[in-house]
């Protein structure tokens, strides 16, 4: 059974799972293993986009994290291990061993690699900063021809230079930029083309997602590359996003300007950060951002795809740059998807394959009448949630709304917890009103829960609600959105579930 849902699915639009996988190989030309149908990879190559993650070294040990690197993704990035640091740490001595690993673990499982980076101002060797001016255009030539050259056929993308602009717009020093000007960005996008003809050269930001003066700058040095006939191919918007700082301006419109001047744009770095402890309201925030970032390359046809700056916290960079903020990704430091997850896959058009993929999307609300009179002055749902699906969900990130009509009397409530087999202490309820009433719901009970976490197959059990108006007035149940009238438990379609905020049960009045 399939869960009822307000979310597009490929199987809601007609096309069965495999017909979307076989699409997917159609459109990116990459071989998606048995083990990647319906993932996030899998979703996005029905749309001609990519969906990867960024790794790193020291992670691939981890088999639990591998496994879902090598499954969920078609694209991977190699966080450190491209860097000049780690591959011309002396110069002349070139090391690959570490980004090899990287290029072969992608081999092995039918993934691109976007190469990244090769001029940076930053995990730069001490000795290209001590190098006289003069010598500095050669060295950094003989780095990206060698770099380059060495993963000809292995590396589909360089991310040639990495964010030449400070934040207003002006160009960002470095031993690069001192010694040649503006011109050191053609001639690093010129050798990297010499080396390797067929990679898609990329100049790289942050802050450059939405419209401002970075943006604009970056705008202004890629349209100047194109009329000088630079070789380049795109503009990568890293998108580090944080939920304290908003989502950017106009992000599509501003991806929208890059596509029309012919260049590809990647979302090549995306987290969504937050103030430590997480909650659920941040925690849907992120889901919505992480949603929007999707909708707009979805809405951009030269946005090629999207990369996560790693996919779980366990190894998310955030902590250590920024003391006190993290929760970042799209799955926790168990491995375990989150909200954010659930988003994305709906974004992409693949919320219905609940459970498959490990989709936290497979909860379902149950319910029973338990009150003997719809006439009353006391309404008293008795609910269960129940997860169908594959992975663990943490309570904390759910909702639940029961929709009624307030009749006449008083518009103030009373909400109880009467009994609940996980303890109504961790159950909270409160009475609220949608914007705009609707027929039989101009209220809802909301239920939320202060912690605990639902394990695949695992169920609530019954939680007995209670609710009434301050006046005691009395209620006509019988033409309320959820109410129902089976005594035992049963799935109920009018009762909304959300995880994170979003909706991933039930159709809402
Ligand atoms: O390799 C050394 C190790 O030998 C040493 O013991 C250890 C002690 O601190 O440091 C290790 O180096 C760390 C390196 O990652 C490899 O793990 C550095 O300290 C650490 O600063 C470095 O952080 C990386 C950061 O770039 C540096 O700027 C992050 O992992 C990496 O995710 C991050 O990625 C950048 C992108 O390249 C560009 N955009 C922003 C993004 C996030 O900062």
């Amino acid at each position: 059974m399939s869960s009822v849902k307000r979310c597009r699915s490929s199987r809601a639009r007609g096309i069965p799972a495999l017909l979307v996988g076989a699409l997917a190989l159609a459109l990116t030309g990459g071989s998606a293993t048995a083990a990647q149908q319906g993932t996030l990879h899998v979703l996005a190559a029905a749309h001609g986009k990519y969906f990867g993650s960024a790794t790193d070294n020291p992670e691939l040990p981890d088999a639990a994290y591998s496994a879902t690197l090598g499954s969920e993704f078609g694209q991977i990035t190699p966080g450190n291990s491209m860097k000049w640091d780690a591959t011309e740490p002396a110069q002349g001595r070139f090391d690959f061993a570490k980004g090899d690993a990287i290029t072969d673990f992608a081999a092995q499982h039918g993934q691109t690699v976007r190469g990244h980076t090769l001029v940076w101002h930053s995990q730069l060797p001490n000795w290209v900063g001590a190098l006289p001016s003069a010598q500095v255009e050669a060295a950094m030539t003989h780095h990206v021809t060698e770099v380059v050259t060495h993963y000809r056929g292995a590396v589909t993308a360089w991310d040639v230079v990495n964010e030449p602009f400070n934040e207003d717009g002006t160009f960002r020093t470095s031993p690069f930029h001192t010694a040649m000007g503006t011109d050191y960005i053609a001639t690093a996008l010129r050798a990297a083309h010499a080396a390797d003809p067929d990679a898609k050269l990329y100049l790289n930001d942050y802050n450059i997602e939405g419209l401002g003066a970075k943006s604009d700058a970056m705008y202004e040095l890629v349209s100047e590359l194109l009329d000088e006939g630079v070789p380049l191919d795109g503009v990568g918007m890293q998108a580090h996003l944080a939920v304290q700082y908003g989502f950017p301006y106009q992000m599509q419109a501003n991806m929208q300007r890059f596509a029309d001047l012919g260049l590809d744009v990647a979302i090549t770095e995306l987290d969504v950060r937050m103030q430590l402890p997480a909650d659920a309201a941040k925690t849907a925030t992120q889901a919505t951002y992480y949603r929007q970032v999707v909708e707009a390359c979805l809405a951009v046809e030269h946005c090629v795809g999207i990369t996560v700056w790693d996919y779980t916290d366990k190894y998310s960079w955030v902590p250590s740059t920024f003391p006190g903020q993290g929760a970042a990704n799209l799955y926790d430091e168990n491995l375990l998807p989150k909200p954010a997850y659930s988003a994305v896959r709906t974004a992409l058009g693949g919320g219905d394959d609940a459970g498959e993929g490990g989709d936290p999307g497979a909860l379902r609300a149950q319910y029973r009448n338990s009150d003997s009179s719809a006439g009353d002055n006391q309404i008293k749902p008795s609910l269960q949630l129940v997860n169908t699906g594959g992975t663990t969900i943490s309570l904390s990130d759910v909702t639940v709304r029961y929709w009624f009509t307030s009749d006449d009397g008083a518009s103030t409530y009373s909400t109880w917890c009467d009994w609940s087999s996980i303890g109504c202490s961790d159950v909270t309820h409160r009475v609220a009103a949608p914007s705009t009433p609707k027929a039989g719901a101009d209220h809802y009970l909301e239920v939320g829960f202060g912690g605990g976490n639902l394990a695949p197959g695992a169920a609530t059990g019954e939680i007995q609600l209670r609710l009434n108006k301050t006046d005691w007035s009395a209620f006509d149940e019988s033409d309320d959105y959820s109410h129902g009238s089976g005594t035992s438990y049963a799935d109920a379609s009018k009762i909304t579930v959300y995880l994170g905020g979003e909706p991933v049960w039930g159709i809402e009045p």
